[in-house]
């Protein structure tokens, strides 16, 4: 079942936390939490807090926390879906009417019901019909377990022309949608058949897990019809926005940091059932930049798996420079020629592939070999067009630094002057640029100077000081306040924060304020996969007090939101006053290595309007 976020917090809101902890833990009000003995590890005294106005709870001695619904799953050691049900039973809330209750679906809800009753029944048939059993054998050949088919959801179209048309007839399933989402076809004398007829099937997922489409492939090989039939793009399934798998490998990627990209729906089955779950597909079209994009959320390494055959070369090729574009890291890996990923784990299993995952090339070692394979490098005037061909993919990526290492790299490769290639370079970018209009290479020049910056910025030490802001700056906005959140944000911008975990944690925070969602430290948590980063949020939650009573002695009397806002006009003050301190420095470190003076008057006139603004600063920033 899949139960819908907003009902997810729904239930959450109802059941407080303090109530339900209570129903297994003694607790006892401290200040403004509750404290008790940890139910997770053994102690004498209580280091076991729950927060009401957060509705977390965090162990100070084991570490365990989170919010109402980890409490449950540790406890009572349950999956999340499964206390989700159980708090929605216990306070009421209904989850299984989610729609009717909301009033009129909307279309797309309406085309997704329709293909989510379809892919019950393709999978019913394949599972439970005695007239399934060449589909059964089909996938017992290709090593494919029932669960592997129960958990994607695969499943089979009888060959007759109209089982499907009379099924979804009978169940008042609207033809002409159905039409539209290409499960039925109709003939020029106005019969009705079914598309994915005699196939077994392949339902596709949206990153959220609904069933966007389909592919149906042909069990047995025929003249005149393709291997692979695809569901035609509708309303809620644009092709190139889709990678297949994402659904069922999100988390971990995030985890790995890493994602396997391979062609084949069968591939990604199998490397799953074999607990390679860090895979998406990119099934039939070449990579598009919507797919690069929407891969990028998860993570910005990409290891490339394509088939060895020239169409599988071709397509890393071409991907190569589309995910460059979109400053992914990426590396290629290859398989003996004649496998593909689901023939080599199924043939020589997990660790084998884990090893070919392991020797996968920087892309340009592996476009060396692809030349040097063709002999490219034999003949003189080749290694000319090699060479250039090898520095046309540097050209494309945005990040000067990262440029300028790998032109090392293919200097010391070939044995050649870095002058010459920076001269190759040149030409690429220039005929590059030529394709995008001058506008846009501004653009790009800014870009690679604030690329430049960032870089610089990210070398740089960063002083225990900054470090303590930007975790009060944190403190404040897992505060639960939106007005804090707000204004903060009004001020700071997420990647201004120095260390990666910090943005993260702000990034979020910002989406959730972006999406008008509620910021509250339980909701919030949920969105946090990495568990250090999630203990570390508990923690700097936890914590906040000690700051916050001192202000209170400053200005006893004031009310709590009264206090919080002072503190946050501070906290961010003091936040930009350092930034400006940063830049200040920094000019002053141009100034001296200044060659031209020209520049240092601009350095020096740019410190004296750091030193206005910074002065403005009290003026500028408050919170009504
Ligand atoms: P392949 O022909 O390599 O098939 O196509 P495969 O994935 O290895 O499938 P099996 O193992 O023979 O069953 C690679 C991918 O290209 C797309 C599909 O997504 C397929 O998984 N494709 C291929 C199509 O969309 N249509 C086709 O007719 C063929
Ligand atoms: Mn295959």
């Amino acid at each position: 079942m899949r139960i819908s976020d907003n009902k997810i917090e729904e239930i959450r809101i109802a059941a407080n936390i303090v109530d339900v902890i209570s129903e297994y833990v003694q607790l006892r009000k401290r200040g403004k939490n509750y404290i008790g003995l940890c139910p997770f590890h053994s102690e004498k005294t209580p280091s076991f807090t729950v927060s009401e106005e957060k509705q977390i709870f965090n162990c100070f001695g084991c570490h365990k926390g989170g919010n109402v619904y980890k409490f449950l799953m540790e406890y009572e050691k349950i999956s999340f879906i499964e206390s989700v049900q159980e708090l929605a039973q216990r306070y009421g809330v209904n989850i299984e009417v989610d729609e009717e209750t909301t009033g009129k679906q909307s279309e797309q809800e309406i085309l997704y019901d329709i293909n989510t009753e379809t892919a019950k029944y393709f999978s019913n048939n394949l599972l439970n019909s005695s007239e399934a059993e060449i589909a059964r054998e089909y996938f017992q050949k290709r090593k494919i377990k029932p669960q592997t088919m129960r958990s994607f959801g695969l499943g089979y179209a009888f060959p007759s022309w109209d089982h499907f048309v009379n099924y979804a007839q009978d169940k008042k399933i609207d033809l002409e949608r159905a039409i539209s989402l290409g499960l039925i076809g109709q003939s020029n004398d106005g019969r009705l058949y079914d598309k994915f007829s005699g196939r077994i099937i392949f339902p596709i997922f949206s990153p959220n897990g609904r069933v966007v489409a389909f592919a149906g492939r042909i069990i047995e090989k025929k003249e005149n019809s393709a291997k692979y039939l695809n569901s035609p793009e509708s309303l809620i399934y644009v092709k190139g926005r889709i990678l297949y798998g994402l659904s069922h490998s999100k988390d971990e990627i995030r985890k790995l940091d890493k994602a396997i990209l391979v062609e084949g729906y069968m591939d990604l089955i199998s490397l799953h059932q074999s607990g390679i779950k860090n895979v998406v597909a990119v099934s039939g079209t070449a990579l598009t930049e919507e797919q690069v994009q929407l891969l990028s959320r998860y993570t910005k390494n990409v290891v490339l798996l394509f088939d060895a055959d020239t169409a599988g070369i071709k397509a890393s090729m071409r991907s190569i420079e589309l995910l460059l574009k979109k400053d992914m890291e990426i590396k290629i890996a290859s398989l003996p020629s004649g496998e593909d990923p689901d023939s080599f784990v199924n043939n020589f299993g997990r660790e084998k592939f884990e090893e070919i995952i392991k020797k996968a090339q920087n892309f340009l070692e592996y476009q060396t070999e692809f030349y040097s394979n063709q002999g490219m490098f034999e003949d003189p005037s080749k290694t000319a067009e090699a060479i250039r061909e090898l520095v046309k993919p540097v050209s494309i990526i945005n990040d000067e630094l990262k440029r300028s290492l790998l032109i090392k790299s293919i200097a010391k490769k070939f044995n050649l002057r870095e002058k010459l290639l920076e001269n190759e370079l040149d030409k690429a970018i220039q005929s590059f640029g030529k394709q995008i209009t001058n506008e846009e290479r501004i653009r790009d020049k800014e870009l690679i100077k604030k690329q430049l910056e960032a870089k610089l910025q990210k070398d740089r030490k960063i002083s225990p000081r900054e470090i303590r802001l930007e975790k009060e700056i944190l403190k404040l906005l897992f505060e639960g306040k939106t007005e804090i959140v707000g204004f903060v944000f009004s001020q700071i911008s997420p990647e201004e924060f120095l260390t990666e975990e910090h943005a993260k944690l702000a990034e979020i925070v910002y989406e959730a304020y972006k999406n008008n969602e509620e910021i509250i430290a339980a909701s919030l948590i949920e969105k946090i996969s990495d568990e250090k980063l999630q203990s570390f949020v508990l923690n700097l939650t936890f914590d906040k007090y000690s700051i916050s009573r001192n202000w209170e002695d400053i200005y006893p009397g004031l009310p709590h939101e009264k206090i919080l806002q002072k503190i946050a006009v501070d906290t961010v003050k003091r936040f930009r006053t350092e930034k400006i301190n940063f830049e200040i420095k920094n000019n002053f470190r141009l100034i001296e290595s200044a060659t031209e003076e020209e520049e240092r008057f601009e350095l020096m006139k740019l410190n004296h309007e750091l030193e206005k603004e910074k002065q403005k600063l009290n003026l500028n920033i408050s919170i009504e």
